[in-house]
């Protein structure tokens, strides 16, 4: 993406005003300034990407003003512009933060070969920001399965990535929507550019606009500076728009002009924006009842379901379970270093009588657990996959009310068996859990509060005192 604002401090008049106009010519914005004064004026009142700045700028210490740069939250790049000075001079610079320099006499060539590296490592940059907020450890992982309906999932996965179509991939929760998207992504000739995700459903509707499109400086009470959205994040990449079914009204007609134009205006800003994005969208609700319902635009709709993926759910891949299950016992054995060999029949059976109502992401929980639970016999017991609980419940959807176990609850009655299966070792315990000794600690610290009576305090390890 190319450059939007940059400053030009030049002492020389004449080569100042040439180079301004140069850049001008590129479509990039230049505040000229002729004194350190100037630049701190300019960087005061708005935001930049990129300051040029003559080592002989009057009144300036060059690496001063650059170390006072690098303490700045919002940092543009720098590029000194030297005349003479020793190679160790530059050096410093670049020890100080110089993203590059130029040598005096320069010519229009090198200033525009600057500006576009710059350019691009502020995309990369930006964009590397907004992926690592995402990623989990399990991001690049297969979709797995041998079931038929898998297998065309895959192939049409396979398929459409070498387009540039939009996909919406409907499928109930926890079935692999994200998988498949990211998939798409990893598959497609864009598989090295950003893949850039927003949840929908997340962010509240004040906050929607200005997350897709960005903003600028003072745009509304907040907004103190200016911000790129996730729409120019994802830029020659994908971007996945989870939970598309819970946008407004107003948000989907704009986002109806993105899809159809690639173009749009920051929030505050008057500039059209052009932007060049893959657009995969997922929802776990029916989007055509909520199009029948005037919840969600028709056009829109048309528009997302270029091409529909449908991920089915795990109770319809006969098969699947204990193949997945098995997959996912190999995977945790490895991350837990647990040696845990394999599913009694008994188990076998209680997970292919199971319905899974959270689908694979349940199953996956389920080994999990029972990995860590298993004793050292190193055979899964269903005791250890504890699923009679929602077995009854062969017509689908979530178990909800009052029979369901509260996370927090479930949490302090996992935490309390693996400080029992380590002989209240909290070392092992939170190895065995996967998180750190002081997070365990902390959780342990706060259970003690509620804590009533000797044998509670006990189960955490705890004396009576
Ligand atoms: N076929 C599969 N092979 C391997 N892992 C899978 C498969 N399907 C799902 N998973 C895993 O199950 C978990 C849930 O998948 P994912 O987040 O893609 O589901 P989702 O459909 O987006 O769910 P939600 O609607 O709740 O957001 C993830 O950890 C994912 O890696
Ligand atoms: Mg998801």
């Amino acid at each position: 993406m190319p450059l939007e604002k940059v400053i030009l401090a030049e002492g020389d008049d004449n080569l100042r005003r040439t180079v301004a106009e140069f850049i001008r010519s590129k479509r990039i914005d230049v505040a000229e300034a002729g004194t350190i004064q100037d630049v701190y004026n300019y960087l005061g009142k708005d935001e930049f990407d990129l300051v040029f700045i003559d080592a002989k700028l009057p009144e300036c210490k060059l690496l001063d003003f650059f170390g006072d740069i690098s303490q700045r939250a919002e940092k543009p790049l720098l590029i000194p512009l030297v005349n003479g000075e020793p190679d160790s001079f530059v050096l410093d610079c670049f020890k100080a933060g110089a993203f590059d320099y130029l040598a005096k006499p320069f010519s229009r060539e090198q200033i525009e070969i600057a500006l576009h590296k710059a350019g691009n490592f502020n995309h990369i940059a930006r964009a590397n920001a907004a992926m690592v907020e995402g990623v989990v450890d399990d991001a690049d992982r297969e979709i797995l399965g041998e079931c038929d309906l898998i297998m065309e999932t895959r192939t049409l996965v396979k398929r459409v990535a070498q387009t540039q179509v939009t996909v919406l991939i409907q499928g109930e929760s926890g079935t692999g929507k994200e998988l498949v998207a990211r998939a798409l992504h990893a598959q497609s000739p864009r598989a090295q550019k950003p893949f850039i995700k927003i949840n929908c459903a997340a962010l509240p509707e004040t906050l929607i606009e200005s997350e897709f499109f960005g903003h600028e400086k003072g745009a509304f009470t907040g907004a103190v500076s200016k911000r790129q959205g996730r729409f120019e994040l994802a830029h020659e990449g994908s971007i996945l728009l989870d939970e598309i079914s819970e946008i407004s009204l107003a948000m989907q007609a704009k986002l109806l002009r993105v899809l159809q134009e690639q173009e749009f205006e920051r929030v505050g800003g008057s500039k059209t924006v052009k932007v060049d994005v893959r657009v995969i969208a997922t929802t776990n609700r029916n989007l055509e009842e909520s199009v029948e319902k005037g919840e969600f635009r028709q056009d829109l709709f048309f528009r997302l379901n270029v091409v529909p993926v449908f991920v089915p759910p795990l109770r319809d891949r006969a098969g699947d379970v204990l193949f997945l299950a098995e997959k996912f016992r190999e995977l945790f054995v490895r991350k837990h270093g647990i040696a845990v060999g394999s599913f009694s029949e008994e188990s076998k059976k209680s997970l292919v009588d199971h319905d899974f109502p959270g689908n694979v992401r349940e199953l996956q929980n389920v080994v999990e657990r029972a990995v860590i639970l298993c004793g050292a016999d190193g055979v899964i017991s269903p005791e250890q996959l504890n699923l009679t609980r929602n077995t009854a419940n062969k017509t689908g959807g979530s178990a909800e009310g009052g029979t369901f176990q509260k996370l927090e609850e479930a949490e302090k009655a996992h935490i309390i068996r693996a400080l029992a299966e380590s002989g209240h070792n909290r070392t092992k315990a939170a190895k065995l859990l996967g998180v750190s000794v002081r997070t365990l600690r902390n959780k342990v610290t706060a259970y003690k509060k509620d804590a009533k009576t000797d044998e509670d305090l006990a189960k955490l390890g705890l004396d009576a005192d």
